[in-house]
């Protein structure tokens, strides 16, 4: 009798209140995993909207100890429910208080607000902050801001006019990282790429199968290499591979171009190196791919300019993050590059980029595949003829490859025909040969 009857007199003696409803509510969504309790609830509904008309029948009839024991527990059962709901009203109108005094809050902070970085603190109340827009500011904290939290460095929210302090990032990570995670993993895969079998083999070995398979390692001896840089001619698959090893590896990735290491402000970019091989610690297993490494990576000279100079620092704080003081057992590199000749020795001595990987222009095996791979989704008519393509003197690389069954559908589509025919591929192919030997690149001049 217990546990059902008061939650149904509950209902008839106060019908207005919503309260055990909303508490029933609440249930189903904090523990949507425990059936059981959830057909039990579902068992009283049921009877509770007859059962909830009358006080539960108490067995013995007469007037007995029992009985008189019986009613009193029933009793106190109704007292404290009335108390429950009592509280539940009492509390309500603080509830609401408290939902107020939150807009308010709100409202002083401001809704649109920027990122800034706390510099010092001054007093209590005050403090400097810079934001990313450059100079500093001798601003005021609002009182609501946790103070012991506040330290320089740390990176804060200011309101957006008089930028004080409203509020402080938990997590220092730089939003510009936590953007280079690589959340939804990119469609190409292995099967997409054409050839290339010896490259995908050396970087499964050196990427993959350490993270997933570290003990082979140990037991044959060696330390597993930290990273990888595949090089070659521009279009050969480069970032193609790497896209194929984030699609495919259940690591965190993470993805970089060169360029956007460098930063307006000085020592920001070594910060975000630094910045970024925390978070792959952090991560771990994780992947880092540079792509385009020549940005950062060209060899030193004696710099005339505070900005190369600075490049140079970011380089050198990626020679330090790839040395790894602090062991980084479980990140691994990929830099990608058309020049390899042009980067600085110290970068690829071995101990740091280990394997170097080059991606030639595609041989006639090759090219077939990629022809295949590009053309399996389009519509061809029957007197296309790819091997002619195949078998051509002129250099191809995938891009290229790619190129031409794309211009060769355009040309299709511009005639409205359904099928694309040979005719289209030859032409094509001459349009995307004479750009090339041009020097022009596609669509600047049209
Ligand atoms: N081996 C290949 N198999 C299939 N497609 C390829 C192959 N190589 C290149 N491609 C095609 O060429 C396009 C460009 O390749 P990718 O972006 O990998 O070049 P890259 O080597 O990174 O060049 P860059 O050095 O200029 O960055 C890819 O999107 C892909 O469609
Ligand atoms: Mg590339």
């Amino acid at each position: 009798m217990g546990q059902g009857t008061p939650g149904g007199m509950n209902k008839q003696g106060f019908p207005g209140d919503r309260k055990p409803d909303g508490s029933d509510k609440k249930d189903k969504k904090f523990e949507p995993a425990a059936p059981p309790a959830r057909v039990g609830r579902k068992q009283r509904k049921q009877k509770g909207s007859e059962a909830a008309a009358r006080i539960p029948t108490v067995t013995p009839l007469t007037k007995c100890k029992l009985r008189l024991l019986k009613l009193e527990r029933i009793k106190d059962y109704l007292l404290m429910e009335e108390e429950f709901v009592a509280n539940q009203e009492r509390l309500k109108p603080q509830e609401e208080k408290a939902e107020e005094d939150r807009s308010k809050v709100d409202d002083l902070r401001g809704s649109p607000m920027s990122v800034g970085n706390l510099e010092e603190l001054i007093d209590e109340n005050h403090a400097i902050v810079s934001s990313s827009v450059g100079p500093e500011y001798y601003v005021g904290i609002l009182s609501f801001v946790d103070k012991d939290q506040l330290e320089p460095g740390c990176a804060i929210l200011m309101h957006n006019k008089v930028l004080s302090v409203v509020g402080l990032l938990q997590d220092d990570v730089d939003p510009m990282v936590s953007v280079m995670k690589v959340e939804k993993a990119p469609l190409e895969s292995y099967a997409d790429i054409g050839g290339l079998d010896a490259q995908i083999q050396e970087i499964k070995e050196a990427v993959e199968l350490p993270l997933t398979h570290p003990e082979l390692y140990e037991d044959i001896g060696i330390k597993p290499p930290k990273g990888v840089i595949l090089y070659g001619e521009p279009g050969t698959g480069k970032t193609l591979l790497a896209k194929a090893v984030a699609n495919s590896t259940s690591a965190t990735f993470l993805r970089v171009v060169g360029s956007e290491l460098i930063q307006k402000y000085l020592g920001d970019g070594p910060k975000l190196v630094r910045e970024l091989f925390r978070v792959a610690d952090d991560l771990s297993p994780s992947i880092v791919f540079i792509d385009e490494i020549d940005a950062v990576g060209t060899k030193r000279y004696d710099a005339h300019s505070g900005g190369e100079r600075e490049i140079q620092r970011t380089m050198l704080e990626l020679l330090n993050q790839l040395d790894g003081f602090d062991s980084r057992g479980d990140v691994k590199v990929i830099l990608a590059t058309n020049r390899i000749e042009s980067l600085d020795p110290a970068l690829l001595r071995p101990g740091r980029i280990d394997r170097k990987i080059e991606f030639p222009l595609p041989d006639i095996k090759t090219r077939r595949r990629i022809f295949q791979i590009h053309t399996s989704r389009m519509t061809l008519a029957d007197d296309v003829n790819l091997e002619e393509f195949v078998m051509t003197k002129d250099e191809f690389s995938g891009a290229d490859i790619k190129a031409i069954c794309t211009e060769a559908g355009l040309l299709a589509l511009r005639e409205r025909r359904m099928k694309v025919t040979h005719a289209d591929f030859k032409k094509a192919k001459e349009k995307v040969m004479f750009k090339k030997k041009e020097g022009v690149p596609e669509g600047l001049y049209m």
